[in-house]
């Protein structure tokens, strides 16, 4: 008789993994395999995979497997598109609401989002309006604002690391043969007022990796591959719960599909065209010039991940 794994009688298989799992001395890594089990079965259960889907499975996971190299995480990606990474940065990012004063009065903390591959360790240190377009491509724009506290107070001394792609939607690092080490990328010190202000290109939107798996992966089910234009950004200061985030460009293609998931609506902003040919000679721009304006509010370290 075949097994009926309704049967109530028999001994179901998931339950004899999850009593293999009873000893586990960590209470946490058997809580997590104790549930993973109980999904994977379920998945199981549910899709009901062919053998040749099973064996389908395992090549994919080993195809990614061979594709990571030291400079290179196909798992990430994949995680990505799944929208897995966003999802758990938002799990970390959970708080409760704001206080309806302080979100009315624009206070509430700027949310994070994914750190993404492409930031390197070190950021080249720069001057408040110095310029992180080290080619001179693409059109010119300046990024200001301030960093201020969830009481609205400016934190001077705070520091903005920032990576970008450029025009052509590469970061340094992908084009090493091409682009100046640094290029797009800056670590920036606000000023006695928390503000900040530094020049750049207006990024473009960018195709992820899709030589590998994860790009088979895209094709297979009719997926683009692309993420809309953004900026990344660590912002810190003394006292304060460090933000990774990205601000992302409101007209950009892509803006509402982005390929891993991260956009927030609140992170999206306008890149203004600015006519005011006295700042733009201030600012060493051409005038008109593009303005891309966002104010960070961190909150303060003894809030975070409590
Ligand atoms: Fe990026």
């Amino acid at each position: 008789m075949a097994n009926d794994l309704t049967d109530p009688t028999e001994v179901a298989p998931v339950d004899a993994v999850l009593a293999s799992f009873a000893r586990t001395p960590d209470p946490r890594l058997r809580e997590i395999l104790t549930r993973l089990v109980r999904h994977l079965h379920a998945f199981v259960v549910d899709i009901e995979p062919t053998m040749a889907e099973w064996q389908a499975a395992i090549d994919f996971l080993t195809s990614t497997g061979h594709a990571c190299t030291d400079r290179r995480q196909e798992f990430i990606l994949l995680s990505d598109v799944l929208g897995v990474s966003t999802l758990v940065e938002s799990v970390n990012d959970r708080r409760p609401d704001p206080a309806p004063a302080a979100a009315a009065a624009g206070q509430d903390r700027t949310e994070s989002t994914v750190l993404g591959p492409f930031h390197v360790v070190s950021s080249p240190p720069r001057a408040l309006g110095d310029t992180i377009d080290l080619t001179g491509g693409g059109t010119p724009c300046l990024v200001t604002g301030e960093v201020r506290t969830t009481d609205g107070q400016p934190l001077p001394g705070a520091t903005l690391d920032v990576w970008q792609a450029d025009d052509q939607g590469f970061y340094d690092v992908q084009q090493p043969e091409e682009q100046p080490a640094g290029n797009g990328r800056g670590l920036f010190t606000a000023d006695a007022d928390g503000r900040f202000r530094f020049r750049s290109v207006v990024p473009r939107h960018y195709p992820i990796p899709t030589d590998g798996p994860v790009g088979d992966l895209l094709r297979a089910t009719g997926r683009h591959a692309n993420r809309p234009a953004h900026i990344h950004f660590i912002v810190a200061a003394e006292g304060h719960r460090s933000l990774t985030t990205q601000i992302y460009v409101a007209d950009s293609p892509y803006i509402d599909s982005d390929a891993v998931f991260a956009v927030k609506r609140r992170l999206v902003r306008e890149v203004e065209t600015v006519h005011d040919p006295a700042a733009a000679a201030r600012h060493g721009l051409p005038s008109p010039f593009r303005q891309l304006r966002f104010d960070f509010v961190l909150e303060p370290a003894e809030e975070a991940g409590a």
